[in-house]
C-alpha cells in the first residue's frame, strides 16, 4: 500500500512513523508513506495556502488551488480514496480501518485553521473522517491514528502471534484480561484457571471475561456481536 499525506506540518510525522511496527513495515516495504508539504504548492512568491473566509468571521480557510493541484498530481488518473481528516467526518472505527486497508493507495489531507474551502469537500475529497467527537488543532494527529490502525492490518505487518483477528473490536467484543509473571505481585494473584494448563477451561474463562467486560463497559457492542445461544444465555444470567 502507498499512503500520501498532505500537511502544512510534515515534521510532525517523522517520529511516529520511524518507530515500532509502522517503522518496521516501512523498512520492509509493506507500506510506503509519502508526506507532502502543502506549503510547497502554495500560490505565488509567498506560497499562500489559505485566505479569509467569504462572509467574514475568524480564522483562515484553506484555498482550493494548491490542494486540487497537488492531489491531482499524486493520483493522476487512478481512482484513489481522497480522505479529509475533519471533525465533521464520519466516525473512524475498526470497520473503517478494515475497509481502508483493502485499497492500493490512500491520500490523506490534514485540515487546518477554521477549515477548508467547501469545494474541496464537494469535488476533490471522496470521504471525510473524524477520529472522535472532539476538536484537534489539525488533522495531523488524526491522520497518524488512521495510518497506524490501517497499516497494522496489512498482510505481513503483524507477526502471526499478534494477529489482528484476535483484536478487541474485530469480533465485536472487548478483550479478556491478560497476566504475566510474577504469579503473585504485592499480594495480587493471577487467576488460578490460567495456571491450570487446562486449555478448554482457559478458553472458556477468557470468553466469559470478554463477555463480562463488554457488558460492563460497552454493552452496545453486544447487540451486534456474533454470539452463540450459550453466550447469549450467559449474558442474560449476568444481567440478573
Ligand atoms: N481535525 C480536528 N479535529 C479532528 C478530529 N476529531 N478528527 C479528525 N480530524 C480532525
Amino acid at each position: 500500500m502507498r499512503i500520501d499525506i498532505i500537511t502544512l506540518f510534515p515534521n510532525m510525522f517523522a517520529g511516529p512513523f520511524a518507530e515500532s511496527i509502522i517503522g518496521r513495515a516501512i523498512e520492509h516495504n509493506l507500506v510506503a508513506i509519502v508526506v507532502h508539504n502543502l506549503r510547497a504548492h502554495g500560490l505565488g512568491k509567498h506560497h499562500v495556502v489559505d485566505d479569509r473566509p467569504y462572509g467574514g468571521g475568524p480564522g483562515m480557510v484553506l484555498k482550493p488551488e494548491p490542494l486540487f493541484e497537488l492531489v491531482e498530481e499524486i493520483k493522476g488518473e487512478d481512482r484513489v480514496p481522497v480522505i479529509l481528516l475533519s471533525p465533521q467526518g464520519r466516525l473512524f472505527c475498526q470497520k473503517v480501518a478494515q475497509e481502508l486497508a483493502t485499497h492500493e493507495q490512500l491520500v490523506l489531507i490534514c485540515g487546518h485553521y477554521e477549515g477548508v474551502d467547501e469545494r474541496i469537500c464537494e469535488h476533490l475529497v471522496s470521504d471525510e473522517i473524524s477520529i472522535g467527537d472532539y476538536v484537534l488543532t489539525g488533522g495531523e494527529l488524526a491522520a497518524m491514528v488512521v495510518v497506524d490502525a490501517v497499516v497494522r492490518l496489512l498482510p505481513g505487518v503483524l507477526g502471526s502471534e499478534e494477529s489482528p483477528r484476535e483484536d478487541s473490536h474485530t469480533g465485536g467484543l472487548l478483550e479478556y484480561p491478560q497476566y504475566t509473571r510474577p504469579q503473585v505481585y504485592r499480594g495480587w494473584a493471577v487467576p488460578q484457571v490460567l495456571l491450570s494448563g487446562n486449555h478448554s477451561q482457559v478458553a472458556r474463562w477468557r470468553k466469559e471475561q470478554s463477555l463480562l467486560r463488554t457488558l460492563a463497559r460497552r454493552p452496545e457492542f453486544l447487540e451486534k456481536a456474533d454470539l452463540s445461544a450459550e453466550e447469549r444465555r450467559f449474558i442474560e444470567t449476568m444481567k440478573g
